[in-house]
């Protein structure tokens, strides 16, 4: 039987109180929550411990792209403030990647390291103006991803669509955390190619990130017992 992916749910509020009432409303049916860059700019560590305090996991998603000694420093704090899992930006290069690696192993604190390779937001075009020569997008974001596989890291963050081309290229311990989930009955908002759940859980996703399926729903605990629902279906 295949594993159900793990959900997270998307923090992406701007102050504590909201993040605190979400995990109150859905813990434990959800135990891992993510804090990205609005929240943790917002309010800083607090926001890891808000979460943690109420029992909750914490997704640390602030994508860490600087020198080696910047990020190793930071994947410290990280662990030391106990959180689970940490995103970086691949592009950082190797010597970013094996240098953060190797303090996340030293913390001496399970936390996870996840990859970020191309930005779903970016298409062929806005790559190759960034690094200025034609780029198939699939097979730069299966270099970047081997990279950080190569460098230590655990796992990565990708499309829906990516999860089939990682699998077969990183095999099956890597970790693929995947946004860009929506249920059919969810809006899809800003978010343009995207997969239902189940669809995400067939194709081998081992977590799902969701936001505003669930933080958007008049009952952000009723949506995401219909997820939950309609994950243990595919099982
Ligand atoms: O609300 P929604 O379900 O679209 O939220 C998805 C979450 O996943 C957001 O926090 C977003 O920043 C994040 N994400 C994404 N696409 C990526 C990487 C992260 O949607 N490629």
């Amino acid at each position: 039987m295949r594993k159900t992916p793990e959900l997270i749910v998307a923090l992406d509020v701007g102050d504590l109180e909201s993040a605190a009432k979400l995990v109150e409303q859905l813990y434990p049916t959800v135990t891992l929550f993510k804090v990205g860059l609005q929240l943790f700019t917002a309010e800083g560590p607090r926001a890891a411990q808000a979460v943690q305090a109420r029992g909750g996991r914490v997704f640390l998603d602030l994508k860490l792209h600087d020198i080696p000694n910047t990020v190793a420093g930071a994947v410290r704090e990280a662990a030391r403030l106990g959180v689970e899992m940490c995103t970086l930006h691949a592009s950082g290069g190797r010597a970013m990647l094996q240098t953060a690696a190797q303090a996340a192993a030293e913390a001496g604190s399970p936390i996870q390291l996840l990859a970020v390779t191309v930005l779903t937001s970016l298409d062929a075009r806005g790559l190759e103006e960034i690094i200025e020569s034609k780029l198939d997008v699939a097979a730069h974001v299966v270099r970047l991803a081997s990279l950080a596989r190569e460098a230590g890291l655990n796992g990565v963050v990708a499309s829906p669509q990516e999860i089939g081309l990682l699998r077969t290229a990183l095999g099956p311990s890597v970790s693929l955390v995947i946004p860009g989930i929506r249920p059919v009955w969810a809006a899809t908002g800003d978010q343009r190619r995207i997969m239902t759940p189940r669809e995400a859980a067939v194709a081998g996703a081992d977590y799902l990130v969701i936001g505003r399926p669930i933080t958007a729903a008049a009952d952000p605990l009723k949506a995401t017992r219909r997820i939950l629902d309609e994950l243990r279906a595919t099982a």
